[in-house]
């Protein structure tokens, strides 16, 4: 079966971004690409990603300013209720049920695993589904107060594996799942 698994980076009292959607605390982090639970190793396996609509244009923005193209070479599914403009070919624009979603980013995947990019409340509506397995997160020695949570809401996960990558601590859970009197 396809797993699918929210992978990111955090502030260690859990927010992926400030309240002004930077990163800048996160850019500044050292981190060694072929270190333990690298970006590279992470990214082979995945064969379709999804991500919410402030990512995306987070994304979308951070491009516009370097010039680069769309990184992801895989089929990309961005939640919004908007019109948003496609910057490159492969993303869909979608407020279709996320078990919709699911299942047609799983088709796309054949075989090969999904991501959950964030934000935190879109990857808590994967997990509250059933729909989500894994939460990896590199955790950056800084604490930001305020900003984007982590996750939307209280679960319980099972560690599986930690290590350090230069300034980050890298763990890998299993999410459990939803409580069937929790599921709709
Ligand atoms: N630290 C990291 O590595 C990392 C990773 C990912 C993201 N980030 C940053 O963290 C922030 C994430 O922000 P966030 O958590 O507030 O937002 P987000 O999940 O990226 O986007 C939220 C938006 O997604 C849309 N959405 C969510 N669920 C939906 C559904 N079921 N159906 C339709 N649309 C849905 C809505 O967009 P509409 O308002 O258009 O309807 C909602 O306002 C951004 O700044 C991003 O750059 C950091």
């Amino acid at each position: 079966m396809t797993r699918t698994v929210y992978y990111t980076a955090t502030s260690l009292d859990g927010f992926l971004a400030d309240e002004n959607d930077s990163l800048d605390w996160l850019d500044s982090q050292l981190m060694d690409e072929h270190g333990p639970m690298n970006y590279g190793d992470f990214i082979v396996d995945i064969g379709a990603m999804a991500m919410g609509a402030a990512t995306y244009c987070w994304v979308r923005d951070q491009l516009a300013v370097s010039g680069e193209k769309w990184p992801y070479d895989i089929p990309s599914w961005v939640f919004t209720h908007r019109d948003l403009t496609a910057i490159a070919d492969g993303i869909t624009f979608t407020s279709a049920p996320i078990s919709e979603v699911h299942a047609a980013m799983s088709a796309a995947a054949n075989g090969r695993s999904l991501w959950i990019a964030g934000g935190g409340d879109l990857a808590a509506q994967f997990a509250a589904l059933g729909l989500l397995d894994e939460v990896i997160v590199s955790i950056a020695p800084v604490t930001l107060g305020a900003g984007r949570p982590l996750f939307g809401r209280r679960w319980d996960l099972d560690l599986l594996e930690y290590n350090r990558n230069g300034a980050f601590l890298c763990a890998r859970h299993a999410v459990r799942p939803p409580a069937l009197t929790e599921l709709p």
